[in-house]
């Protein structure tokens, strides 16, 4: 890997990211990082408006980059490249992405590189624990993504599990909605859960015969319980944290058995756990027990989207001489197995 310093630039959903990441052969050093979220804006509303976010980046990215620049003492003209994210993601929020890093890509005559938002995540742990020797398994699991990949290296992923419906982290904030939680109330579940041992609720079990993740049915469960004991859960504190136990129990539950099944079936003994939903503790616990130090996830800031991985991402892609394209399009689907070097 040539010495190289790399601007990463993530605007696929609800947070503006920005990276300054040098890397030197295996050595990563980030330069400086910022993030601003939109969760106020989008609150209000339950759920992300992709118009809003649109916007929103469109307001946040400049300044944000210029800041960057400054906080880090990096001047523009010491950058190498620009990694922009274009996929998967909100059609109109990559667009504001893409159109931002096209225009400094072009103004200083750097290579732009198009990332995969899930090459990012799936590259996210080694901004910590640096390269991990292949192959492995690979569980990405976010807001707007689940799924569990064989990764032969870098740029090589074969796709083992996906959800059908919902990602596991849109099943934590639906079910925390209807648990009172304001968006995205996830993490705000999981602490709650985290508070009682046990519960005397019980949610659908996972079933085993299925090859995908599904999470849609588990949604609707939540719904029918706490229609059922909704004044219960209004005047006893403890059962709303056992609800709330018992939705992450069942969520949890799906993905370690689909992981399990994926260890047994092809005898790989490593695994990686990134995204949003990989800073739950019970799973980083429940992992731990099964995987000991064989499991490895990212550090918390780099779980949920941020800059640093989409800057590593474009970082190995250039030097591994990935095809720069001229003209670059994005793509609201882009399954990261058809990412092929
Ligand atoms: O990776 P991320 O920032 O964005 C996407 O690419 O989707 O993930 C955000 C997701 C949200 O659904 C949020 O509720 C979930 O990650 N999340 C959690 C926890 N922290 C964040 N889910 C469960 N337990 C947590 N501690
Ligand atoms: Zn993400």
């Amino acid at each position: 890997m040539t010495p190289s310093i790399v601007l990463g630039i993530e605007t696929s959903c609800d947070e503006t990211a920005v990276a300054i990441l040098a890397t030197e052969g295996t050595g990563i050093k980030i330069l400086g990082e910022a993030i601003s979220s939109q969760i106020d804006v989008h609150a209000r509303y339950g759920g992300v408006v992709p118009e809003i976010a649109s916007r929103e980046h469109l307001a946040a990215l400049p300044l944000l980059c210029e800041n960057l620049l400054a906080e880090a003492r990096i001047g523009s003209d010491s950058l190498d490249a620009i990694g922009v994210t274009v996929g998967p993601g909100l059609k109109g929020c990559l667009l504001v992405g893409l159109v931002y890093s096209q225009a400094v890509a072009s103004a200083l005559s750097i290579p732009l590189v198009p990332v995969n938002h899930i090459e990012g995540h799936l590259v996210s742990h080694e901004l910590s624990h640096g390269p991990l020797e292949a192959p492995y398994l690979a569980l990405v699991v976010s807001g707007g993504h689940t799924e569990l990949h064989r990764v032969e290296g870098f740029g090589k992923y074969a796709i083992i599990a996906r959800t059908r419906d919902d990602a596991a982290g849109e099943a934590f904030d639906k079910s925390a909605a209807l648990l009172g939680f304001p968006y995205p109330g996830g993490p705000a579940l999981a602490a709650l859960a985290d508070t009682v041992p046990s519960s005397r609720f019980s949610l659908p079990k996972v079933s085993r015969e299925m090859s995908d993740f599904s999470f849609s049915g588990l949604k609707t469960a939540v719904m029918l319980q706490v229609s059922k004991n909704r004044s219960l859960l209004l005047e006893d504190g403890s059962a709303r944290a056992e609800m709330a136990c018992a939705v992450q129990s069942a969520i949890l539950e799906t993905l370690i058995q689909k992981i399990l099944a994926a260890r047994r079936a092809t005898g790989l003994t490593k695994l990686v756990v990134v995204g949003g939903v990989s800073v739950n503790r019970s799973l980083r616990a429940r992992l731990g027990a099964e995987f000991g130090a064989d499991v490895i996830f990212p550090a918390p800031k780099h779980c949920t989207d941020n800059g640093s991985m989409i800057a590593l991402a474009a970082s190995k892609r250039l030097s591994l001489g990935s095809s720069i394209h001229s003209s670059v399009e994005v793509r609201s689907r882009w399954p990261v197995e058809e990412m092929i070097l």
